[in-house]
């Protein structure tokens, strides 16, 4: 679904990305695991369109996409869901999740998805009124996914979900990653919870200041020694 060819990512002079290649099999969960810094982020914005490659190939179902708008990336499938969740504060939940599905014009479909995402989400549907930005960090990783949702995505990249989270609501929202999954949507998972990421994950690719530097199966970087004593905690 996904083919990422050896890209080299630059802010300005500074490389953040060097030669990075990877793939992503459609109907799959696939993390990318690295420190803060690593360039996990630099990543996720180059694919959907916010940075553009210097060098190197992105093929998206077959088609070149390096360089596009963020706009026809959006509508070719991809949606984004980055660090630090960005939801508008000063407006209702439901006002940014109709915001997510601004592209589309199936009224029908886009009744559908709130609907569905409501039901993946019930704490949206209690809170839809609301104003966003009173909502606490778990809710508003909610909000943000949801969002996402609406635009249809085939492919989710989801940045740091699990950030500034309580164990708990962690839980709750890897759990919902793994049902949206299954329902058919392929995810690109970015995280420092290495832990839970591999926990859900098929494959998983390690990334260490702009390179990748291990690549296997979930299970494989689970047991690896490198991937324990630098990302598990060493246990
Ligand atoms: N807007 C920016 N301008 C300059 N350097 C940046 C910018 N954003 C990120 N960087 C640098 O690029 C590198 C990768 O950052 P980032 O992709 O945010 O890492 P991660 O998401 O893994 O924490 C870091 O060295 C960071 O300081
Ligand atoms: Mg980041």
């Amino acid at each position: 679904m996904l083919l990422v060819n050896d890209i080299d990512v630059y802010y300005g002079n500074i490389q953040a990305l060097k030669g990075v290649s990877l793939e992503v099999n459609e109907g799959e969960i696939v993390t990318l695991i690295g420190a803060n810094g690593a360039g996990k982020s630099t990543l996720l914005q180059t694919l959907s369109g916010l940075l553009k490659p210097k060098r190197g190939g992105i093929e998206y179902l077959g088609e070149s996409i390096a360089g596009k708008p963020a706009q026809s990336i959006v509508k070719a499938g991809i949606s984004h869901v980055p660090e630090g969740r960005r939801v508008f504060a000063n407006m209702t939940v439901e006002e940014n999740l109709d915001l997510g599905a601004y592209l589309r014009k199936d009224r029908a479909g886009i009744a559908k998805d709130l609907a569905h995402v409501y039901e993946l989400f019930p704490r949206l549907l209690e809170r839809r009124k609301q104003q966003s930005g009173t909502l606490s960090g778990g809710e508003q990783q909610m909000l943000a996914m949801g969002r996402a949702i609406m635009a249809k995505p085939k492919l989710l990249l989801l940045d740091e979900p699990s950030m500034g989270l309580a164990p708990l609501m962690v839980k709750n929202i890897f759990s919902i990653i793994e049902q949206i999954n299954k329902e058919g949507t392929t995810i690109l998972l970015v995280e420092q919870n290495a832990n839970m990421a591999l926990s859900v994950a098929n494959r998983a690719y390690v990334l260490e200041t702009g390179k990748i530097v291990l690549a296997g199966t979930a299970k494989e970087l689970q047991e690896s020694d490198e991937v324990k004593a630098a990302y598990l905690g060493g246990l």
